[in-house]
C-alpha cells in the first residue's frame, strides 16, 4: 500500500494523505468536467496537488488546474497537452450507444502518452470488463489490452455502477415515480468520490501502481432493495418496474434505444442479473485506507436532488 513510504523518496503529509511529491510531477486528467474526473479534480485541488486538465471547449475553468484545450477525437490536438506530463488519468464517457468513439479516443490518448514519454497511466474501466463482452465490458477490455501492450506502466480502476447515476438522469424513474431497472441482480454501487480517491492515492504515491481493482461500495442491493431505500429516505412509496429479460428487447426498441445497442444492453442485463455486478470488494479501503461511502448515506445526502429527479423514458 504505502509505496511512498518505501525507499528514499521524500514524503509529506497533507490532509491525512501521504503524497510522494517526487512521484507526482505533472498529472494530466481527461474527462475532468465529468462525474468521476470532476471528483478527482476536486480532490486534487482540495489537497493542493497541481494538475493539468484536458477539456474540449474554450473557456472552461477548473479550480486548481492548468486547463488545456484538446479533443480526444482529434489526435493532432493532443501532443501539446502532453508536454511535460508524467502521469495520465484516462477517463472518457461510457460507450453508449456506440463504442467506436470511446475506443478511438482512449487509444489516441495512450498513443499520445507513449509519444510524450509518460511513465504511468491510471485508466478508468468498469467492473465486469472482459474480452468479447457487451458494451461497456468488452469496450473497456479492448482498451485495457491496448494499454497493457503499450509499454506504459498502468493501473486499472474498475468502478461498479456509480451512485451519482441516481441524480444524473441515468437511473430511470417512470412518470409514476417508480424505479425502472432492467437488471435483476445485486449491484455493489460505488460513490464516484471513492473512485476519485482511489485514483488520487495511486497518482500521488500513497497506494502502489499497477493491477486492476474492482471498486465497490460497502454493500450490494437488488433493485427492489434500492427502491425500498429510496422510499424510506424520500418519504414516499417508490415501486419497482422490472421487465423479464425476454420482454426487454421490445421495450427498449419501443423507447427508442438504437437497435445496434439493444443487443448489448440485453446481454448486459443477462450478465448483471446473473451477478456480474454483485461482488463487494475491499479495494477502496485497500487503496485509500478509508471505508467506502454507502448508498444509504449517498441517498440521504442527495435527498433534495432525488426528490427533483424527473421521470424519463429509457432512452431519452
Ligand atoms: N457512470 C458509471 O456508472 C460508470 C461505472 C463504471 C465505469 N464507468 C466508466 O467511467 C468512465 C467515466 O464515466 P463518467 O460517468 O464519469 O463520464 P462522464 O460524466 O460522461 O464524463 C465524460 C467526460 O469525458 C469528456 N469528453 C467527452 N468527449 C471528449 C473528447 N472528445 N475529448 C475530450 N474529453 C471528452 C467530457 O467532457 P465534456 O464536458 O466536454 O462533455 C466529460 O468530462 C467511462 O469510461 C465509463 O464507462 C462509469
Amino acid at each position: 500500500m504505502a509505496e511512498a513510504a518505501h525507499g528514499e523518496q521524500s514524503t509529506i503529509h497533507r490532509c491525512s494523505t501521504f503524497i510522494d511529491e517526487s512521484r507526482v510531477l505533472m498529472i494530466l486528467i481527461t474527462g475532468a468536467t465529468g462525474t468521476i474526473g470532476g471528483a478527482l479534480a476536486r480532490r486534487l485541488t482540495a489537497d493542493g496537488v497541481p494538475f493539468r486538465a484536458l477539456v474540449r471547449r474554450e473557456g472552461v475553468t477548473i479550480p486548481g488546474a492548468e486547463v488545456v484545450v484538446g479533443d480526444l477525437d482529434d489526435p493532432a490536438t493532443l501532443p501539446e497537452a502532453f508536454v511535460g506530463v508524467s502521469q495520465l488519468f484516462l477517463n472518457t464517457p461510457g460507450p453508449y450507444p456506440d463504442e467506436e468513439p470511446v475506443i478511438a479516443q482512449q487509444l489516441a490518448a495512450i498513443d499520445a502518452a507513449v509519444a510524450a514519454g509518460v511513465e504511468h497511466v491510471v485508466k478508468v474501466s468498469a467492473v465486469g470488463a472482459r474480452a468479447g463482452g457487451p458494451m461497456p465490458f468488452g469496450t473497456h477490455a479492448k482498451i485495457e489490452a491496448y494499454l497493457a501492450d503499450s509499454g506504459l506502466a498502468g493501473t486499472v480502476l474498475r468502478p461498479n455502477t456509480v451512485m451519482q447515476n441516481l441524480v444524473r438522469g441515468i437511473t430511470i424513474f417512470t412518470p409514476d415515480g417508480d424505479l425502472f431497472e432492467a437488471f435483476g441482480g445485486k449491484i455493489a454501487h460505488v460513490d464516484a468520490r471513492d473512485v476519485a480517491d482511489c485514483a488520487f492515492a495511486v497518482l500521488t504515491g500513497s497506494a502502489p501502481r499497477g493491477g486492476a481493482h474492482d471498486l465497490t461500495g460497502p454493500g450490494a442491493l437488488t433493485a427492489a432493495e434500492l427502491a425500498a431505500a429510496l422510499s424510506a429516505a424520500l418519504d414516499r412509496e417508490i415501486g419497482l418496474v422490472q421487465p423479464d429479460l425476454d420482454e426487454l428487447e421490445p421495450i427498449l426498441v419501443g423507447q427508442g434505444m438504437p437497435e445496434s445497442y439493444v443487443k448489448h444492453f440485453v446481454e448486459l442485463a443477462r450478465l448483471v442479473t446473473a451477478g456480474a455486478l454483485a461482488e463487494v470488494t475491499t479495494a477502496v479501503t485497500d487503496l485509500t485506507g478509508n471505508s467506502p461511502r454507502s448508498i444509504e448515506a449517498f441517498i440521504a445526502e442527495h435527498r433534495d436532488q432525488l426528490r427533483g429527479v424527473p421521470a424519463k423514458s429509457f432512452w431519452a
